[in-house]
């Protein structure tokens, strides 16, 4: 089975698809396989990646898969990305839509919680990474992802909401990971994102995460243009040819290296 990482933190906007899809990236550029599974409805990580769905030729997504819910049929969801080389020979992506919601309605089925892993089982062997996009909450689908991870990583903004947020996605793992059959599941990471140099209110914020996550603090990654641009137009930052793009995919490519290191532990 590959390394697979659940992205999340429960609140919006901290960074979660961003990192998903940037260190997918950064991991293929180190050489390794990666597999992105979108588990949010929004499909943000389906479209950056350049995936676009077209109803006059559908093809089945996560939520066809999970509605299956037999062991494995996630492999028939696997579709190519819309990047270049060689990003497309390493990274593969299993694309959300919005209907993606309706899963939600079937959380009290008795064992829903574990369709995801169920899904997926035998079919991410192939591949180094297996790379969890959650959405911003605590409900079914980001149980579903937390479910079936190795392990889980959280975005934050350096922000009191955001930071939060990040204690309860942390505290929620801590507490339900024996109920969600996964009983060894925890945060290994924090990665602080959109970190603004010289704002007092951010400087507050970062001198406390040590004292909350410890050396789990993985690394600040810099609020920049740039990686909004790479997302808009969905391309990894190395396409962006400009020095901050440089620097930024250095940022991940040592993000990468990190994950890949802990990965081995
Ligand atoms: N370091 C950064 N610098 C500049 N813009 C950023 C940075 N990180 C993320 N963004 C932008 O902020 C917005 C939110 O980021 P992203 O979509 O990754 O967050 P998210 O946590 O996945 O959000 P959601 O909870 O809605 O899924 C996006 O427009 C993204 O391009
Ligand atoms: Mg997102």
């Amino acid at each position: 089975m590959a390394y697979r990482i659940a992205i999340g933190n429960n609140k919006g906007g901290t960074g979660k698809t961003t990192t998903t899809v940037q260190l997918a990236a950064s991991l293929a550029e180190h050489g390794k396989s990666v597999l992105v599974v979108d588990m949010d409805p929004q499909a943000n990580a389906s479209r950056r990646l350049g995936f676009r769905f077209d109803s006059s030729a559908p093809v089945p997504t996560i939520s066809e898969a999970i509605k299956q819910d037999a062991e494995g049929v996630a492999a028939d969801a696997i579709t190519d990305i819309g990047w270049d080389q060689p990003y497309r020979d390493l990274i593969d992506l299993i694309p959300a839509r919005f209907d993606l919601e309706n899963r939600i309605s079937e959380a009290a089925v008795l064992g829903a919680v574990s369709r995801l892993r169920k899904v997926l089982a035998g079919v991410d062997s192939e591949y180094d990474f297996t790379l969890i996009d959650c959405p911003p909450s605590l409900g079914h689908l980001t149980q579903l992802s937390l479910a079936a991870a190795t392990a889980a990583v959280c975005t934050l903004e350096p922000e009191y909401d955001a930071v939060e947020a990040a204690v309860r996605f942390r505290d929620f793992i801590d507490v339900q990971a024996p109920e969600l059959k996964n009983p060894d599941l925890k945060v290994i990471g924090y990665i602080v994102n959109r970190v603004r140099a010289n704002l007092g209110a951010h400087d507050f914020q970062l001198e406390g995460l040590p004292e909350l996550f410890g050396e789990s603090v993985w690394c600040h990654l810099e609020e920049r243009t740039v990686i909004k641009d790479a997302a808009d137009s969905a391309v990894p930052l190395s396409a962006l040819k400009n020095t901050t793009a440089r620097n930024q995919a250095a940022a991940y490519k040592e993000l990468a290296a990190l994950v890949i290191k802990k990965a081995a532990e």
